[in-house]
């Protein structure tokens, strides 16, 4: 791959930018690019495709968006990334051989914060319409934001998830209670809106912009899920989880049947250059997420009880925000064509709830002294769960075009 020039520097938009693994992010890709042979850019890991193609990724700039709905909160991101930046170039430049590249990147570097809250789709059009008038494409859109309505622990369940499977109780806990019934200003489930709709209207209003990326690498839209993710407790009636008690998980599952939908339609009706729609765990990190539940005694339990799950096997407890984000930035810097595809098996029409593998989701993992790399799980889907998909899909763009009808909105625009 030759260095992109000026008019193919990537332009990457983070929603929730400013704390967290989304915080996490920037931080990584920042230290990766500043780099001449960003290491998360490499197929090193055994699920690769092994091939050779020239994988001299290098980018010499960068246009990062950090969307947040804090301007405050994201313009204190904003500083501590140009400070990172200026850190690493000090220490890179008086490294023997060093070769100019870090201060060039942070010469064409430009980190910029554009409001928007999801749970309120006005703002996204608003965000949307800034973000298309000002840069030229979008490169990666990285749909990271989330939210969770626990309100509480509850401690019967806790106890007794703890004691059958603790790791499992760390990893993907079923014991949190949930608010139920939370409305966004729209009007929508907000723990819904948040998490799907928001990005889902987010990803429709820059659509055609992602498309204008023309480099070979393609623009790619990044769905951060969860281990948490679930069918179990997913209702379709009530698409929106108003009345689930489990929304976060729930959301969670919708956000990978449709990142996996848009990704099948994408490769199937793009002509040339595709813009891809890839799946990503963190894994576990402390961050403010589950801030409701815990106090300060609390929360130093819970770091505890991560670093002990960590040390006695579990990969997916990388515990650090920068560690956590390594395959969001791999999914945003290795080349695609060393990406597994997976060829779909036909679904079971003789049973509708039989999982089949259709596609893959890139997960952080760490060994048990926190070395940070990424793993795959497969993605599996029934008959069912696809008709689930596509229901979920046609109300999500029936609300789409009314919300653009109300705005006075070209549908797509
Ligand atoms: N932490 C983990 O272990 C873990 C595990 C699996 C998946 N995840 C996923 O990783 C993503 C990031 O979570 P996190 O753990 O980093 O949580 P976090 O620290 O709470 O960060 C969430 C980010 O989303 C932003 N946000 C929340 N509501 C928003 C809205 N309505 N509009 C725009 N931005 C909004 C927050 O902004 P404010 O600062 O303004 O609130 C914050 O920047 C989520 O999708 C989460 O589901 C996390």
């Amino acid at each position: 791959m030759s260095p992109p020039s000026s008019d193919s520097r990537p332009v990457i938009v983070v929603t929730g930018a400013n704390s967290g693994v989304g915080l996490g992010i920037c931080q990584r890709l920042l230290v990766q690019l500043i780099s001449k042979s960003p290491t998360d850019a490499q197929p090193h890991y055994g699920f690769h495709v092994q091939q050779k193609i020239d994988n001299d990724v290098s980018f010499n700039g960068l246009t990062l968006i950090l969307a947040c709905r804090s301007r405050q909160r994201g313009e204190a991101a904003r500083d501590k990334l140009y400070r990172l930046v200026d850190e690493q170039v000090r220490r890179l430049e008086i490294l023997p051989g060093y070769d100019g590249h870090a201060e060039t990147f942070r010469k064409h570097l430009t980190i910029v914060v554009h409001t928007v809250d999801l749970s309120h789709i006005q703002t996204v059009f608003r965000f949307a319409d800034e973000i298309t008038k000002t840069y030229p494409y979008v490169s990666h859109l990285i749909c990271n934001a989330g939210v969770a309505s626990f309100v509480s622990i509850n401690w019967f369940l806790a106890i007794k998830q703890l004691a059958t499977d603790w790791v499992e109780a760390v990893t993907a806990p079923i014991y949190y209670t949930q608010e139920v019934g939370q409305l966004s200003q729209d009007g929508l489930g907000w723990v819904w809106q948040c998490n799907v709709f928001g990005h889902y209207v987010l990803f429709r209003a820059l659509e055609s912009h992602l498309a204008k990326y023309k480099v070979s690498t393609g623009a790619r839209v990044i769905w951060m899920t969860s281990h948490e993710s679930s069918p179990t407790f997913y209702d379709p009636a009530d698409w929106q989880l108003i009345k689930s008690a489990h929304s976060y998980e729930s959301s969670k599952f919708q956000m990978d049947l449709i990142a996996h939908q848009l990704d099948q339609v994408s490769l199937q009706t793009s002509n040339e250059l595709p813009t891809r729609h890839l799946i990503v765990l963190p894994g576990v990190a402390g961050t403010n997420i589950a801030s409701a539940l815990l106090g300060t005694f609390s929360s130093m339990c819970m770091f505890l009880s991560f670093y002990l799950a960590r040390f006695l096997g579990s990969p997916y407890h990388l515990i650090s925000a920068f560690k956590a984000s390594i395959s969001a930035v791999h999914l945003c810097l290795v080349p695609l064509a060393f990406l597994p595809t997976v060829s779909s098996a036909e679904l079971d029409d003789s049973d509708p709830t039989a999982p089949v593998e259709v596609g893959i989701r890139y997960v952080s993992e760490c060994d048990r002294w926190g070395r940070e790399r990424v793993g795959t799980m497969k993605l599996t889907r029934s008959q069912e769960q696809k008709k689930q998909c596509d229901d979920l899909l046609d109300n999500c763009d029936r609300l789409f075009t009314a919300f653009c009808e109300a705005e006075g909105r070209t549908v797509g625009s």
